[in-house]
């Protein structure tokens, strides 16, 4: 079998150079200590496969929002400043083996489900449940819409301030993609009032 060779070569995102196109997809390890922070564990983790040889890795979903945001026991935080050191150190980990990181910055909307927040309403754009999840939520008032906004830009900010190489939205329909879920939101969505 011949070798895919542009797998390879090096390239660009952006700005931003990859020294090959070998890129490791977010996967929830649940790695994290019980409140969410990083732990020296979880970094170890990252540093294999970035010594391993992977150009870019996206870390996996880390919260905007501690209770409604999760959608698992153990989601990585960047809401609060005091996770920047170790955030820090997670990029420089994997910045000595010349590989790239990126941050899944994520709010799980309808799709968090009350254990795991703590039996405390879900939240959504719409009070439409999910056909998964089945819960009753509460729908975001626009107030609690702009301070999502605010923590998305303030977890973008940290993740800068910590020397990631960049930030990116979780995959599967999270909360800021849930706006555009039609048709449920289209009917429902509290931006239309
Ligand atoms: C254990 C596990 C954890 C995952 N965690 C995340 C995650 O945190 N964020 C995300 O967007 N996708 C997550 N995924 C989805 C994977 O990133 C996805 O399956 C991977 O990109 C492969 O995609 P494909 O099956 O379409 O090739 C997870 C998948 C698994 C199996």
């Amino acid at each position: 079998m011949t070798k895919p060779q542009s797998l390879f070569k090096s390239g660009r995102i952006s700005c931003l150079p990859i020294r090959n196109r070998v890129v490791m997809p977010p996967l929830g390890m649940a790695l994290d200590s019980a409140y969410g922070e990083i732990t020296d564990y979880h970094i170890a983790y990252y540093e294999v496969r970035a010594r391993g040889g992977v150009g870019p890795i996206v870390m996996e979903a880390c919260l905007v929002e501690p209770t409604f945001g999760k959608s698992d026991f153990a989601n990585s935080r960047i809401d609060d400043n005091r996770f920047i050191p170790i955030m820090h150190r997670l990029a420089n980990a994997i910045h000595k083996h010349d590989t790239r990181i990126f941050v899944q910055m994520h709010h799980a909307g309808r799709q968090s489900n009350s254990a795991l927040t703590g039996a405390v309403q879900i939240v959504a754009p719409s009070p439409v449940s999910s056909p998964v999840i089945g819960e009753t939520l509460c729908a975001l008032s626009l107030e609690e819409i702009a301070d999502l906004e605010d923590r998305f830009v303030q977890g973008a900010l940290r993740c800068k301030m910590a020397g990631m190489d960049g930030v990116k939205r979780f995959n599967h329909r999270p909360c800021e993609q849930q706006f555009r879920n039609c048709p449920i939101e289209d009917q429902h969505c509290c931006l239309s009032s």
